[in-house]
């Protein structure tokens, strides 16, 4: 898969001039259009089309601001050095209608038809709690499995936390409130340097108390075993 990337990123680039001159006057629609014309797709899953090579789209609006938005579009490895996202140098058009399209994505068709709620998942809350950590976008944050390792600015350590050790720091019903009320604030590292970027969202705005739960007990099953741990799964 890595290998064939630049590949396909080079035909992308070559294909993309049809867009650029064509705006339609609303942004978000354009941006909707990029977002195709520009393979994004191709590793991104919004609304339940789309690849797992990066995260699924469907709640990004809700997780991330336009300003970080606008920062990753731009200039993604800027943003975190070693992430497989590839630059892929977009005018300043075209980035303000992606960002204008991302950030109306606020899960609402995955409310209306919830994944997790599949006969394959739903008697199982940890499983469950999974795919609601993928498909709500907890892995863009906190990274495959919770593994961590992402960047945040003006925070101890300039890293979004890992989560596979939480069972150890929090009960079921404290972890279920914490990710329901989430942390509007950051602690800042220096108190007269910029706001963190990234805040860990409120989701008890976007999800339910019984996925909330599911969510608890997947990061409580996160939890290395003896035998060596669960957090090696290569999925979004
Ligand atoms: C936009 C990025 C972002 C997303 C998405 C996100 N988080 Fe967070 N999360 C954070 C940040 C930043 C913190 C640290 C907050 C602080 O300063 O204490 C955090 C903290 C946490 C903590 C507390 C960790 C600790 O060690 O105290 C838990 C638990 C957690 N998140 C779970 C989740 C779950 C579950 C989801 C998905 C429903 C999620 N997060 C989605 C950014 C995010
Ligand atoms: C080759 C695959 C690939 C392509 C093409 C790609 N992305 Fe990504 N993208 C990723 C990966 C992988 C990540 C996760 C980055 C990381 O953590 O290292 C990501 C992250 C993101 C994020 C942040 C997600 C989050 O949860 O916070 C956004 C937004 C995004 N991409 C938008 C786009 C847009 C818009 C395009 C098209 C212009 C695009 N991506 C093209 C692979 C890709």
């Amino acid at each position: 898969m890595k290998r064939f990337i630049p590949l396909f990123v080079v035909a992308i680039a070559a294909a993309v001039g049809a867009f650029a001159s064509h705006g339609s006057g609303d942004m978000a629609k354009d941006g909707e259009a990029y977002f195709n014309g520009f393979g994004c797709e191709r590793c991104h899953t919004i609304n339940g089309k789309g690849g797992d090579y990066g995260p699924d789209l469907t709640y990004v609006g809700f997780r991330k601001s336009k300003e970080w938005l606008d920062l990753w579009l731009k200039d993604p490895h800027g943003w975190k050095s070693n992430t497989v996202m590839p630059n892929l140098h977009l005018s300043d058009e075209v980035r303000a209608s992606l960002v204008a399209y991302l950030s109306n994505l606020k899960g609402d068709s995955y409310r209306l038809s919830t994944p997790w709620n599949h006969a394959s998942v739903k008697d199982n809350s940890a499983k469950r709690g999974e795919m609601l950590f993928n498909k709500a976008g907890c892995v863009g944050c906190h990274g495959r499995a919770g593994v961590g390792g992402n960047p945040n600015n003006n925070v101890a350590g300039n890293k979004i936390p890992t989560l596979t050790l939480v069972a150890d720091g929090y009960s079921r019903e404290e972890l279920i409130t914490k990710i329901r009320v989430g942390v509007p604030k950051s602690l800042k590292e220096d108190p007269s340097g910029p706001d963190p970027m990234i805040h860990m969202p409120a989701w008890g705005t976007v999800l339910k108390d019984d996925e909330l739960e599911s969510l608890a007990d997947y990061l409580i099953s996160l939890k290395p075993k003896a035998s060596g741990g669960a957090a090696t799964k290569d999925e979004w």
